[in-house]
């Protein structure tokens, strides 16, 4: 007997596309895989030991809702130094990952039958974490413009109805790459104070930028007075996609809040995890310049052979770690994409899973040594001439 879930917007839910791809391949040796989003690379050694000596001591007791004091106070620090904000820990939810955040601010904010307005191309699990309350959606498209990706704030704002409960903007974007400028964030502030609508803003790429430190963020522009929420994560900056490791940032009511919310969803997270995330933050810097470094250089390999293409089409990324790339006459991006998983041996996401926006282009992580990005691209040549 098969059974299904009783909840309606349980029922109605998709499976993500890039999985539906990679689990058909998943761990086969003769594929590229560049369809997920994470770096090649292991977790630095000295966070993974930091992890080690705390379970090594014992550190396998249940925790506070909001997470270990120090961590909090250690994001305080980190964004302090960062955005220059007088942030303190009681602004901060440690969460087990990015996604859960993201759960766990829709949760907060939205009530069944309130509209949800995303800019979009978009990672499928934004949308999908709000449609389970049974939002719905409204997806602004995000176009590309002289060589990059933008979004037309005038059609953002439009597409705000009176039951719109939150505006969710993922800056720097995935897949596009696109990436929110000081005053276009001032701009949707003020937009969303004077609708009183809440601002939930996805930064987890926020030190994934290629011509400055740090992407431009809401953090340093919000007040205790706003309405916003802004989930981040330990996965991209310091490369612990596994150990799901993230933080909210919300005024202090709202942590007071999420408190009590956490306690329904997982209670707390461990430990040695958690010190793992302090360690990263204190000396983690080198480590997120360097993978910077090495990212603009697959970024360049990217570009250079794609601009030799003249079928492809690809927007520069202002930021993260995809080239999010069409090619003339391909309409279906999720057979395009089996074709070069099954031609060419390179794991790709199809663009339909990020939406209808998405569809017609192709998702590929260069996130990876140059060479394995050449050798990816040199094999998929075939399908892009
Ligand atoms: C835009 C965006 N937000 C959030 C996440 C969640 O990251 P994690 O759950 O690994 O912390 C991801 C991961 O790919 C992402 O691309």
């Amino acid at each position: 007997m098969v059974l299904h879930a009783n909840r309606p917007s349980v029922q109605a839910l998709q499976p993500s596309l890039i999985r539906k791809l990679a689990n058909t391949a998943i761990g086969r040796s003769d594929v590229i895989p560049l369809w997920f989003g994470e770096p090649d690379k292991p977790t630095p050694q000295f966070i993974r030991q930091a992890a080690k000596d705390a379970l090594d001591e014992g550190q396998t007791f249940y925790q506070p809702n909001l997470g270990i004091i120090k961590l909090r106070q250690a994001l305080a620090t980190y964004m302090k130094d960062l955005y220059g904000t007088e942030l303190s820990s009681e602004n901060i939810c440690v969460t087990p990952s990015g996604m859960t955040a993201l759960a766990l601010a829709l949760q907060c904010i939205v009530a069944e039958g309130d509209a949800v307005v995303i800019p979009s191309p978009v990672w499928p699990n934004l949308p999908a974490a709000a449609e389970i309350l049974g939002a719905e959606i409204a997806r602004v498209p995000l176009r590309p413009r002289c060589g990059h990706w933008r979004l037309d704030l005038d059609e953002l704002f439009a597409a705000c109805k009176p039951n719109t409960s939150a505006l969710l903007i993922n800056s720097p974007n995935n897949p596009t790459g696109w990436m929110l400028q000081d005053a276009e964030q001032r701009l949707i502030l003020d937009f969303c104070r004077e609708r009183d609508i809440w601002l939930i803003a996805d930064e987890v790429y926020s030190r994934i930028v290629y011509d400055r430190d740090y992407a431009p963020s809401f953090i340093d522009k919000v007040t205790e007075d706003d309405k916003y929420l802004i989930v981040n994560s330990f996965s991209k900056s310091w490369a612990m996609t596994g150990w799901r490791l993230g933080w909210l940032t919300a005024p202090k009511s709202l942590v007071r809040t999420l408190e009590i919310v956490t306690e329904f969803n997982y209670s707390c997270i461990f430990a040695p995890v958690q010190i793992a995330g302090i360690t990263a933050l204190q000396g983690g810097e080198e480590f997120i310049c360097a993978s910077s470094a090495r990212y603009r250089a697959a970024l360049t390999a990217v570009e250079r052979a794609f601009g030799e293409l003249p079928r492809v089409t690809f927007p520069s990324p202002q930021a993260a770690f995809y080239a999010f790339f069409a090619v003339d006459g391909v309409t279906d991006s999720y057979d395009f994409a089996e074709n070069a998983l099954r031609q060419c041996g390179v794991g790709l996401a199809p663009g339909a899973a990020f939406g209808p926006q998405g569809e017609g282009y192709l998702r590929l992580c260069f996130a990876a040594d140059v060479s394995l990005i050449e050798r990816a691209l040199a094999q998929m040549k075939p399908l892009l001439i």
